[in-house]
């Protein structure tokens, strides 16, 4: 990890044609452990079948089966001053090799391009430091947003943040995350069929530290 590797495109695996309308909000849930290829999904989030089977064919079955898969799905009112996501410039996963793929009906991720792939020190708080420097100035680089309902697949070199809200209205947004990990923190939702087999920790203010623990 590390290197000259920051700022490169996601992948855009195409348009997963859904339209959710129940409000929801689940967060780093737990769906599938490695070694199993079905994912456990409670009643309410069957309704994302199509767009998990869309990351099942993107990572391809030996990578799925590999993985514990997790999930985010929240449907909301957001606005100017309500942001479903924290905002601000980060990769996810960062230091890690989480793979995380994202889908929302409007108001997509703002991916920033570097012209010329960078290195970031890797530290969380340093790193978070120099992704706002860089892509706050157009000469390292460009900002872009794929299509709405479009599922793009991010690793940990991919920097990005949530869009504004200019205009305040419903939103859905889904991220199907694959880890070596267990996201762990206290305050993730509960899946009461598939328990999490390690010991939840406590949920800290800093932000890009890997969600998950990689297992040893
Ligand atoms: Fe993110």
């Amino acid at each position: 990890m590390g290197g000259r590797i920051y700022g490169q495109a996601p992948r855009d695996c195409g348009l997963v044609d859904l339209q959710p309308t129940e409000m929801m909000f689940w967060q780093d849930l737990f769906i599938k452990p490695a070694k199993q290829f079905e994912p456990v999904l409670p009643a309410n989030l069957q309704q994302f079948g199509p767009l998990i089977a869309a990351v099942m064919r993107a990572e391809g079955i030996d990578r799925w089966i590999d993985h514990n898969v997790f999930m985010c799905a929240k449907t909301l009112w957001v606005s100017a001053a309500e942001s479903m996501n924290r905002r601000g410039w980060h990769t996810d996963g960062f230091m890690s090799s989480d793979i995380n793929y994202v889908w929302s009906d409007c108001y997509g991720t703002e991916i920033w391009l570097a012209d010329e792939l960078v290195s970031l020190t890797q530290d969380h708080a340093a790193s978070i430091d120099e992704m706002t420097f860089l892509a706050a100035d157009p000469f390292y680089g460009s900002i872009v947003t794929y299509p709405d309902r479009h599922l793009i697949r991010l690793d940990e070199t991919v920097v990005h943040r949530v869009a504004e809200y200019p205009v305040a209205r419903m939103r859905s947004f889904v991220k199907v995350s694959l880890s070596k990990g267990y996201f762990n923190r206290v305050g993730n939702s509960i899946n009461h069929q598939l328990p999490l087999p390690v010991a939840y920790e406590a949920r800290t203010a800093e932000r890009n530290v890997p969600a998950s623990k990689e297992a040893a």
